[in-house]
């Protein structure tokens, strides 16, 4: 836990879209003081106010001026924006704790969930970068089942919730919504299809194999995070009319045998893990349940009747807390501990 007294100075660059308000509300959950915050978005915010606190806290626009001095920069805007902002940042000795995808796979950045590789940490080199949402409550899971048995191969489902495209998403669901039920056309900009009462299993765009770029990240983050490249892992990405949190239904086999009480156990005795329910009856996670948690709610776990050694499950993590705004900020919590702030001392 961060000590009070002493705080870098951080910029939230994003602080009016979806990743940034809930950055901000988990700041003042942890009493994180007002003048250390500074907010940015773009020119079209410029002025606009943010009450935090008993503060209003004015947004500017994000330039090489405005945010110099800062210790740690936020980036959750899109991926040009960091591409622009990252190195300025950096240049004048910010870290920077990138929420896109922009760095993701650079050699020299370290892709960090702090409690799976928070060591990572101590190579970056001034851009540290978040997971994907899908990819982090994976990951997590991941890296503890690895304890039980070697990781034959990994499918994953998701379903994933709109507010993981950004505000316009969660607005086109809600027009939609309305329009439908009013008996209206829709429309659409965000979605090539229609979201409300449906589904879309496409997220982001197609790559030449017929998988979308979002199912790539899951798969190449997760072996970045886990170190371990031999890792067999498929995933298939599907968007669904639901406000917040991802859930995915996960198939992991191994190499031996698993005791499923062992897996149980492992699982409740992990941090940022919560277990619900023992896998026999509705007690499990849903994204209603789950919304505004920290944890990665596990349920349903079962052994896979047509596989030897393996096993299924059922997860569900808030995609705008553990999967985004609240995994940056215990990277910054992990980067003070460790001393990796460059023009930031205890
Ligand atoms: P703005 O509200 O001024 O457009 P979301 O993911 O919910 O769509 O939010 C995207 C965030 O990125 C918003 O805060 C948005 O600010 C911000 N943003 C967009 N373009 C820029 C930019 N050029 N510089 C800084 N922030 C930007």
């Amino acid at each position: 836990m961060i000590q009070q007294q002493n705080l870098p100075n951080i910029g939230i660059i994003g602080a009016t879209g979806a990743v940034g308000k809930v950055c901000l509300s988990i700041l003042d959950e942890k009493n994180y003081p007002a003048d250390k915050i500074h907010l940015f978005a773009s020119s079209r915010s410029e002025g606009k106010g943010i009450n935090y606190k008993d503060k209003k806290l004015i947004v500017k626009n994000a330039n090489k001026n405005s945010i110099l001095g800062l210790e740690v920069v936020f980036i959750s805007a899109d991926s040009d924006v960091s591409k622009k902002i990252a190195p300025m940042a950096v240049s004048q000795g910010s870290l920077v704790i990138d929420d896109g995808s922009a760095f993701r796979m650079e050699e020299n950045v370290p892709l960090v969930i702090p409690e799976v590789n928070e060591k990572d940490i101590l190579y970056h080199e001034g851009i540290i970068s978040i997971p994907n949402c899908t990819t982090t409550p994976l990951a997590m899971a991941l890296n503890i089942l690895r304890k039980v048995s070697k990781i034959k191969r990994v499918q994953v489902s998701t379903y994933q919730a709109v507010s993981g495209s950004g505000s316009m998403a969660i607005s086109e669901l809600k027009n939609q919504v309305d329009q439908i039920s009013n008996s209206q056309e829709i429309t659409k900009s965000v979605y090539p299809h229609q979201i409300a009462f449906s589904l879309i299993p496409q997220v982001d765009d197609f790559e030449s194999d017929g998988y979308t770029k979002e199912e790539h990240k899951m798969i190449n983050e997760t072996k970045k995070i886990l170190h371990d490249n031999t890792l067999s892992i498929s995933a298939t990405c599907v968007r669904v009319p639901v406000y917040m949190c991802h859930s995915e239904v996960v198939s992991v086999d191994f190499e031996n045998e698993v005791d499923i009480e062992k897996v149980l156990n492992l699982f409740s005795n992990s941090s940022g893990i919560s277990m619900v329910g023992s896998g026999q009856d509705s007690d499990y996670p849903t994204p209603a349940m789950v919304e505004g948690s920290d944890s990665v709610y596990i349920g349903r776990i079962r052994k896979d009747n047509s596989s030897k050694y393996g096993i299924n499950f059922w997860l569900v993590s808030d995609n705008l807390r553990k999967g985004a705004a609240l995994n940056a900020i215990q990277i910054m919590e992990s980067a003070i501990k460790l001393n990796k702030i460059p023009n930031f001392n205890k």
